[in-house]
């Protein structure tokens, strides 16, 4: 296994260059599958979980070749026909439950795996099946598969109104309303940029939908969609990120820029909050330059779906608040429990807590290295950001769920400044042993 070995105090400068939406990227990478020849989806992030994505694509038959140095990945749905989504991939990655979409959306069938639980809750696809039965297909559970069927190959189409608002179900339902026989409205649908790219790309592949980036869409089936050419945003989380790691890492009154950055993904409440904080913040076309001040002020956030404080964000904003002048409060009204990261980031001298749903963090104690484990993919990157701000030697453990989301986080954040290394590591190892 690897872990990131992280020297504290390395003040960040320079640049750092945001890689393509991973969140974004399996939505167009299931839309891909919809249509009947190669699609080429460029600005793709190399990381894991988008070639766990291309595993479960390619079980169907389709032909998926990924140029990482380019960032350009081409699906051939062309070759595909097996309706299959097995346990063994859907396992590892949450969004492989595309495959139910998409597949009802292609073939009229599909035999895909539940997810199991996550790391930070429940996270039930309930209304991805409850969805998808109102389009007019037929659901069965059989041997923990979810089996779908749409009547005479095709779904009628039909109306759901999504309660919560969910960015997997809007996206997955698209998938599968986009070629139904009939129309479909799905109301309180996610707005995410994540759902609105993928709603244009679909646009461009043929598809009717109406009501982009409101909260109801309309949909009128087509009988096919063409493969397009066609390129991804940029990862807003990891812009939000770069721009935390600017604002705690970097030398006071110094800038430091995050280049290809698109300001309205990232939301008002957002760049409200950095705002408050009181960096220097100045925007110039796609770049970012943030200017960290001699102090920073505590700004408590409530995550909300979007335009809202994103749930993906708010283990970083943990970070920024200790490094603030005062105490401040986090408040996930997405993920109600999602605080797996503060037992570790207390580990590192950090004060918060867990209160009431809510994080409590007392700023401007001096956090100090320790041995973290990494819990989920954004838990990660707020140890790495607690490292480098922290005295000494953090050890950030397990950070293959950290992998699954930065591309080459540590040579990026290395080339601006950081000490991060990675080492391979033994977990059982015996201590006296070593
Ligand atoms: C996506 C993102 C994830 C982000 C999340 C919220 C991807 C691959 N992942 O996850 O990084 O944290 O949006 O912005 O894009 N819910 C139900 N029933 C369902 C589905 C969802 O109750 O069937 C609830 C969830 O428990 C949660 C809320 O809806 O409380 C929002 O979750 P959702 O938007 O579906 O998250 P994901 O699409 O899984």
């Amino acid at each position: 296994m690897d872990k990131f070995v992280v020297r504290g105090g390395r003040p960040l400068y320079g640049t750092l260059d945001v890689s393509g939406s991973k969140n974004t990227a399996l939505a167009l990478m299931a839309a891909g599958l919809l249509a009947d020849g190669k699609t080429t989806i460029r600005n793709v992030p190399a990381l894991r979980d988008i070639y766990t994505f291309s595993r479960v694509i390619k079980v169907t038959g389709a032909g998926v070749e990924f140029d990482e140095a380019d960032h350009r990945l081409e699906i051939d749905g062309a070759t595909a026909s097996k309706t299959v989504a097995p346990y063994e991939l859907v396992k590892r990655m949450r969004a492989s439950f595309y495959m139910l979409g998409a597949l009802l959306g292609r073939f009229g069938k599909a035999r895909v795996s539940l997810p199991g639980g996550c790391a930070w809750g429940p996270r039930p696809v309930n209304l991805h099946m409850e969805g998808m039965e109102a389009l007019g297909a037929s659901i069965d559970l059989e041997d923990g598969y979810v089996v779908a069927t749409a009547p005479s190959g095709r779904m009628p189409g039909g109306v759901f109104e999504l309660n919560p608002s969910s960015v997997g179900a809007t996206i997955n339902l698209l998938l599968g309303a986009v070629t139904a026989s009939g129309g479909s409205r799905i109301d309180n649908a996610a707005k995410e940029p994540d759902v609105v790219d993928f709603c244009r790309m679909l646009q461009r592949m043929g598809a009717r939908i109406d009501g982009v980036g409101t909260r109801t869409l309309e949909i009128e089936g087509v009988d096919a969609l063409s493969p397009v050419d066609w390129t991804n945003s940029p990862d807003r989380i990891e812009a939000g990120t770069f721009m935390i790691a600017a604002a705690i890492a970097g030398r006071v009154g110094e800038t430091i820029s995050v280049r290809g950055v698109n300001i309205d993904h990232l939301g008002k409440p957002f760049m409200d909050a950095m705002k408050g904080t009181g960096v220097g913040l100045s925007i110039d076309g796609d770049t970012v330059a943030i200017t960290r001040p001699t102090t920073l002020k505590p700004i408590s956030v409530r995550t909300d779906v979007f335009p809202g404080f994103p749930t993906d964000l708010q283990a970083q904003w943990t970070v920024l608040l200790a490094c603030a002048e005062g105490n401040a409060r986090i408040r996930d009204t997405v993920y109600l429990d999602r605080f797996k990261h503060i037992p570790e980031l207390r580990r590192m001298n950090m004060n918060a807590i867990v209160m009431d749903g809510e994080v409590v963090v007392e700023g401007g104690r001096q956090l100090s290295g320790a041995h973290v484990m990494s819990t989920d993919l954004r838990a990660s990157v707020s140890l790495v950001l607690a490292g480098m701000v922290a005295e000494g030697e953090t050890h950030v453990l397990r950070i293959y769920h950290l992998d699954r989301g930065y591309e080459r986080l540590e040579q990026k954040l290395c080339a601006a400044g950081a000490d991060i290394r990675r080492v391979s590591y033994d977990e059982w190892a015996d201590p006296e042993m070593e």
